[in-house]
């Protein structure tokens, strides 16, 4: 991707706050896209289940005793009545049992029970399973699609982009340390600013120590003007700075290497993979952070931050994990702040849209992908 070589009209401002657009944002991209919702290791056992909530949608992600996942929503198909009230749980004898009139499923979803129902001939409980959702994992990344039969495969969603990642033992870490943040702003406010670095000089001075290139206000050297590669195969890839070898306030590595990514990998110091609209990846040579997004209405998003060692790391003393977590509170902190200022900023009855500069050409290119899914959705439709 390259710079744009014109200014283009940013999104309506109304898309930001409206609720109505909010609710055909989740029916044509939230409930339609696979989104990242967890790591296989929260569910270490048979049963062990979490609650995923997406929009108004509650969707429960259980294992089953052959190791293999399952997802469904949170409903009884008697009378609708949710299932499980708690965010995490395991279901005790692989039954989950509906607190209303006590319908009982096997975790595969298959209804077994019916306790003190009235029989009749024309009840078939082979017809009265758990409503099903599908779920895949990705090198360790829980993948859930609300769509009844999604338009594409979980690889083929993730693209290329999976591919960046692919030196870095995903699918043998474990995550050590979680973190969730609330921003009030709209989703797309979050992924926006994910997506340029425009604002990085003046709202990030401790990462632009770690990453020169971002004081420039560009992700990679190829987006500034009169970029020439110096030597073949040069793409202007993102790197640290001098001296800086990995992401923390000092850019000293703290943790072991992490095996796997090539030399090239290490000395850039941080590669990422962006899977919109639910999560980002970071790797780094010495841990991984993903970062899972989820709209929680209109005008507000929860982030849950994750980040990652190598399984066979035994973390005794949280305490080391302080110069891997340091950066990343600060930057998402820093993001946050701004990114509640844009949102206050939109109402304005004046404000009916922004405009995008050049260098903020991802940031296109994610409106563009939201403008056709919306698109898509309406053509269905009509
Ligand atoms: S609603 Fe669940 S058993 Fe009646
Ligand atoms: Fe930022």
């Amino acid at each position: 991707m390259s710079t744009l070589d014109q200014v283009n009209p940013a999104l309506p401002a109304n898309w930001y706050y409206d609720r109505e657009h909010y609710s055909r944002e989740l029916e044509a991209i939230w409930y339609r896209d696979w989104i990242g919702v967890g790591r296989v290791e929260s569910l270490r056992h048979d049963g062990d289940y979490f609650v995923i909530n997406v929009g108004t949608q509650s969707v429960v992600v259980t294992r089953l005793p052959d190791g293999t996942l399952n997802a469904f929503h949170n409903t009884c198909r008697h009378r609708g009545s949710r299932l499980c009230q708690d965010n995490q749980g395991r279901f005790r004898n692989g039954r989950i049992i509906c607190r209303y009139h006590t319908w009982t499923y096997a975790t595969d979803g298959t209804l077994v029970a019916t306790p003190g129902r009235l029989e009749t001939d024309d009840f078939d409980a082979a017809n009265y399973s758990l409503y099903a959702v599908h779920v895949e994992i990705w090198r360790g990344f829980i993948f859930i699609n609300l769509s009844e039969s999604p338009a594409l495969g979980l690889e083929e969603f993730l693209g290329d982009e999976a591919d960046a990642l692919r030196n870095w033992p995903l699918e043998d870490m474990c995550s050590v340390h979680q973190e969730k943040v609330t921003i009030a702003c709209n989703w797309k406010v979050f992924w926006e600013n994910y997506n340029e670095c425009y604002h990085c000089p003046r709202v990030h001075p401790e990462l632009c120590k770690v990453m020169p290139i971002y004081s420039k206000g560009v992700s990679s050297a190829a987006d500034l003007p009169g970029w020439e590669p110096e030597f073949d195969g040069d793409v202007g890839r993102t790197t640290v700075g001098d001296g800086a070898k990995t992401w923390t306030m000092s850019g000293e590595i703290s943790l072991p290497i992490i095996q796997g990514p090539t030399e090239e990998e290490l000395t850039q110091g941080v590669v990422f993979s962006s899977f919109s609209a639910s999560m980002y990846v970071v790797g780094h040579p010495d841990y991984v952070r993903s970062v899972r997004i989820m709209p929680t209405g209109p005008e507000t998003v929860e982030l849950t931050i994750d980040w990652l060692l190598p399984s066979s790391y035994e973390v005794v003393d949280k305490q080391i994990l302080e110069p891997i977590l340091e950066l990343a509170r600060l930057v998402i902190q820093q993001d946050g702040a701004v990114c509640e200022l844009n949102q206050q900023g939109l109402r304005s009855k004046r404000h009916q849209s922004g405009v995008l500069m050049p260098q903020e050409f991802d940031l296109w290119h994610f409106q563009e992908s939201v403008r056709s899914k919306l698109a898509n959705t309406k053509a269905e439709r009509s």
